[in-house]
């Protein structure tokens, strides 16, 4: 039986490596409501960066586009957040990242230990920005006190449109489990919008997590990582809506071979698509092109019966077509022998 709960947006989380563009417009065609980029560093946009422009690439079908920036300097970030505000609808400033390369230059998660600093950031690209500043967070450091509803109600003070809380702390980076209940907290301490994010893996958690926190969203991560179906799946199984899926009968996403064969073809289809846009106007590395390729060759196959052994293969097969077509095989195959 289906579980009430009332319908809120469903965000992709941003996710370095994985929400390439490509990635992104799959999984609004799966139904999430929202795509974010992936963490740009705001010093390597104020130098013009070829590269991370290139990351912060969108298209029409992707609105609203919202960037997403990191940065330990309030200069560089102010001075992205102008630089951005004619491309984007919404730009994310990202105060949740963990890994120590960020952290170690107060960047990312580590502002949450100097929460001065982080909301005098949020004014600073506040008062620049012609478009909504939004806030991705963690639930402090956890090396001192839990402090994410305090920076919540203070970075809302000073204009915030909207925060999304990732149950967890720094220190924790993905271990345990997201505290939902802390970020019931925060939901009940201020007035504009808070995204839960954290362990929503099906339409059960994304039920439950709604129940403990209502969020006025959802933002998947992990989960869609090689399943970005899981959007649909959500939406169908929770009767939110009912809009036809996109892959149309009779694919069934409870076979998992067969959801992902459909959407990996979808995704090398936008993925050709956009590439042959970018290249008519500059040449990008093929090496770049094929990376993400591969990061998505592992995932949409991973556990998958014959995964272990296609690794290997995929790590001698790095040419972008090849890739396509070698997952291609590897799902198709998987199909056939299920049918027998
Ligand atoms: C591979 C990977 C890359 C990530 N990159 C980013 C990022 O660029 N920006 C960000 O705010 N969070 C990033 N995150 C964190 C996710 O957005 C999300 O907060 C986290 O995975 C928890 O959600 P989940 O339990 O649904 O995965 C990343 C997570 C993963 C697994």
């Amino acid at each position: 039986m289906a579980l009430e709960v009332e319908q809120v947006p469903l965000f992709l989380a941003p996710m370095a490596g994985v929400t390439d563009l490509a990635f992104r417009l799959l999984a609004r065609e799966c139904g999430a409501d929202y795509t974010i980029s992936e963490f740009t560093a705001a010093a390597a946009l104020t130098r013009q960066d070829a590269k991370s422009w290139h990351k912060l690439e969108s298209d029409p079908r992707e609105k609203p586009f919202i960037p997403q920036i990191f940065g330990s300097s309030i200069d560089d970030m102010a001075q992205s957040c102008e630089l951005l505000q004619d491309v984007a609808d919404v730009i994310d400033l990202n105060f949740g990242c963990p890994a120590p390369k960020v952290t170690r230059h107060c960047a990312g998660a580590a502002l949450m230990g100097k929460p001065d600093d982080l909301v005098k950031m949020v004014e600073s690209c506040i008062e620049v920005s012609t478009v909504p500043i939004t806030v991705k967070m963690r639930l402090g450091t956890g090396t001192g006190r839990i402090n994410a509803l305090e920076i919540a109600k203070q970075v809302e003070d000073v204009g915030a449109e909207r925060i999304c809380v990732h149950g967890r702390t720094l220190r924790q980076r993905y271990s345990g489990e997201a505290d939902w209940g802390a970020i019931s907290e925060i939901v009940a301490a201020v007035d504009i919008p808070v995204i839960a994010n954290g362990d929503i893996t099906n339409s059960h958690s994304a039920a439950k997590c709604l129940q403990v926190t209502g969020a006025a969203g959802l933002m998947i991560g992990r989960a869609a990582i090689g399943r970005p179906t899981i959007f649909h799946q959500i939406k169908e199984q929770l009767n939110w809506g009912n809009s036809s899926p996109p892959w149309g009968a009779p694919l069934s996403v409870d076979n998992q071979a067969e959801a992902r064969l459909w959407a990996w073809r979808r995704y090398i289809c936008l993925d050709d698509e956009l590439n042959e846009l970018t290249n008519s106007e500059e040449e990008i590395a093929p090496e770049l092109l094929s990376k993400n390729r591969l990061r998505h060759a592992f995932s949409f196959t991973k556990e998958l019966p014959g995964s272990k052994a296609f690794r290997t293969e995929l790590h001698n097969n790095r040419e972008a077509k090849q890739l396509a077509n070698s997952v291609d095989n590897f799902l198709e195959d998987l199909i056939l022998k299920n049918e027998k």
